[in-house]
């Protein structure tokens, strides 16, 4: 049996993302099926949420649709933990090594890394991408290039 480069499985999950975006479903179910997808495919993402900017609050993020254990960290302030930190800066926060990260709000003693995206649309921040993994320095350019495109297409259902 041919064993599944990165890359490979990245295409492939992206021509599913596809499928999925442009079925009939209502954009909440397509949400779930997407942080489903992206959690039970990739063996070391463990925990695969959107968290979205508070349109009453702006400074806030709130959690919507998520994959894996629950979490308290159902809001967050800009500049607050990995997440908050992404919101600020607008920019990718990967993190190989969560335990070297003294601005880090613990979800679980079991995760080791954490990939936060950042969500555009229209030119505005509107949320995020956050996985967080049980594995240590998962994360390479091909998980940034291929998440940067999930944030892309699943962006106008979050608006
Ligand atoms: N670890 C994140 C908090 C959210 S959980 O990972 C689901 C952070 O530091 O912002």
């Amino acid at each position: 049996m041919e064993i599944l480069t990165k890359k490979s499985l990245f295409d492939d999950l992206m021509v599913r993302l596809d499928e999925i975006l442009s079925s009939s479903m209502p954009a909440e179910e397509k949400l779930h099926f997407v942080v489903n997808m992206l959690r039970n495919d990739v063996a070391y993402y463990d925990w695969v949420g959107f968290y979205l900017v508070d349109k009453n609050v702006p400074d806030e993020l709130e959690l919507g649709v998520y994959a894996g254990e629950e979490t308290d960290h159902t809001r967050i302030k800009f500049g607050q933990g990995i997440c908050g930190q992404a919101a600020s800066t607008l920019k990718n926060f990967v993190v190989q090594d969560v335990s070297k990260e003294h601005n880090y709000l613990s979800c679980s003693i079991k995760v080791k890394s954490e990939i936060v995206l950042p969500i555009f649309h229209a030119g505005k921040l509107i949320g995020e991408l956050d996985i967080d993994s049980h594995t240590l320095s998962p994360f390479s350019d091909d998980d940034v290039q291929f998440l940067e495109g999930v944030c892309q297409r699943v962006a106008p259902l979050l608006a």
